[in-house]
């Protein structure tokens, strides 16, 4: 099979990683890629958000399957398109890619369904917005309703605060039209977990729990990232809180989806906070999450072409996903000044001798470039340094000792990954 992976991140390139270990897969493309899909992949100069020139681009190679991991060209419909040209695309329709790319879709989604979360108003109207915000509790959270690479979400600890985030929203564009609308909801307390699931419209299976770290330093603090590293599993879940979670969100969220009319094919990310009233969903995503995919994939025994196939298909009731019980630590290494302002075109050194013979680790690469033998930084999240061990700790401790291993100027890195909530 000649398959076809849109984006160019951590997260593609743990994608690319795993369906190379597939049987089934006699050749990778990667649109656009990075420094580290190149080597097992062919990278294809083409914008992840091009629909022409990814659909021209899989007709012409006679591409079997399109996997479309980012968000933006699934809002975009990326996958309808496909699917219209007659081509085979994994990843959710317009429709049900509406879960991540519109909050109050969600959350309207979830009031109906009785699906647990914050409570919530959402508001058009910056006056009504304002006006709210003066009786409400603190801390408050406030959301832009659409896509804003996950920086859109201003937690409160004071009035002030909330009102500058309301006007910073509606009146000062600061998220342009994602903030045309926005969600204000409750503070909620507790430890968070991300679960990603394989769904096929009817059927979902949850992966092995996974738990990021979104702020840019230390004892979580610093601006909110796209996540500087990740744990999996993310917590030691009883069976009794597994069952919870799926008969109460996960298997209730793809009903919801189906009664709509959007039935959800694809993978599903669900942001939990397990609060003393129960898990709760702060947000869902319509595709893996990044870095999390990083430490999921590894653990993925199952081939990965099988399930995305079930998923397509609609018969994920009858396929088999087999975890390993061992862990895994990503820890990304960043340009200095991420989320902010940051240099680039940093030549990376240390890269090839690494990982030691022996050792279970995997560097993935999010913003690189490849030049020949040289690989340079290319963007903000440039690595993510991924080990395996028996446990938690010996895996953190192994990606630290490579990280130790690698160097470019300025970067910046987590020292706590996996040791916080
Ligand atoms: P989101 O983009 O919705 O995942 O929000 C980004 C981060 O903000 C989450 O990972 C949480 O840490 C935090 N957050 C979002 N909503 C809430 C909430 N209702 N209560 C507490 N923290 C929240
Ligand atoms: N790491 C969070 C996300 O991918 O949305």
């Amino acid at each position: 099979m000649k398959i076809l992976v849109v984006g160019g991140g951590g997260r593609e390139h743990a994608i690319v990683w795993k369906l190379a270990r597939s049987s089934r897969v006699s050749k990778l493309y990667c649109a656009p890629g990075n420094g580290g899909t190149v080597e097992i992949a062919e990278n294809i100069p083409a914008k992840a958000t091009d629909l022409e020139a990814i659909k021209d681009f899989a007709l012409r190679e006679n591409i079997d399957l399109v996997f479309v991991a980012p968000d933006d060209p699934l809002a975009m419909g990326m996958v309808d398109y496909l699917e219209a040209a007659g081509i085979r695309a994994f990843g959710p329709r317009a429709s049900a890619a509406r879960l991540e790319a519109s909050k109050s879709f969600a959350k309207d989604l979830m009031k109906k369904y009785n699906i647990p979360t914050a409570a919530y108003e959402t508001f058009t109207d910056m006056d009504a917005a304002l006006a709210y915000i003066n009786n409400c509790d603190l801390p408050v959270v406030i959301k832009a309703d659409g896509l804003a690479l996950g920086k859109g979400v201003i937690i409160a600890e004071t009035r002030e605060d909330a009102i500058k985030a309301v006007k910073d929203m509606m009146s000062d564009g600061v998220f342009g039209s994602a903030g045309r609308m926005i969600v204000v909801e409750e503070f909620l307390r507790g430890p968070e977990l991300t679960v990603l699931a394989f769904a096929d419209g009817k059927t979902v299976k949850s992966m092995v729990s996974s738990r990021d770290h979104k702020r840019a330093l230390d004892g979580d603090k610093g601006l909110n990232t796209g996540g500087m590293g990740a744990i999996a599993p993310g917590a030691d879940l009883t069976e009794e809180q597994q069952r919870l979670m799926h008969e109460q969100i996960f298997q209730p969220t793809i009903d919801a989806m189906r009664a709509e009319g959007a039935p959800f094919h694809g993978v599903i990310y669900f942001g939990l906070m397990l609060t003393e009233y129960g898990p709760k969903v702060i947000e869902y995503n319509a595709r893996f999450g990044d870095p999390e995919a990083q430490v999921v994939l590894p653990l993925l025994e199952t081939d990965l072409v099988d399930i995305i196939d079930s998923c397509i298909d609609g018969t994920l009731d009858q396929q088999d996903i087999v975890w390993s019980d061992r862990h895994a630590c990503v820890v990304v290494m960043a340009s200095g000044g991420y989320p902010g302002n940051y240099e680039t075109s940093k030549i990376i050194s240390g890269l090839e001798n690494a990982v030691k013979p022996g050792e279970d680790a995997i560097i993935f690469h999010a913003g690189t470039i490849r030049n020949g033998k040289d690989v340079s930084t290319s963007g903000g999240r440039v690595l993510g340094i991924t080990a395996l061990a028996d446990d938690r700790e010996q895996a953190i401790d192994r990606a630290y000792e490579i990280i130790d291993r690698i160097s470019f100027e300025n970067c910046h890195y987590r020292r706590d990954i996996g040791r916080t909530c």
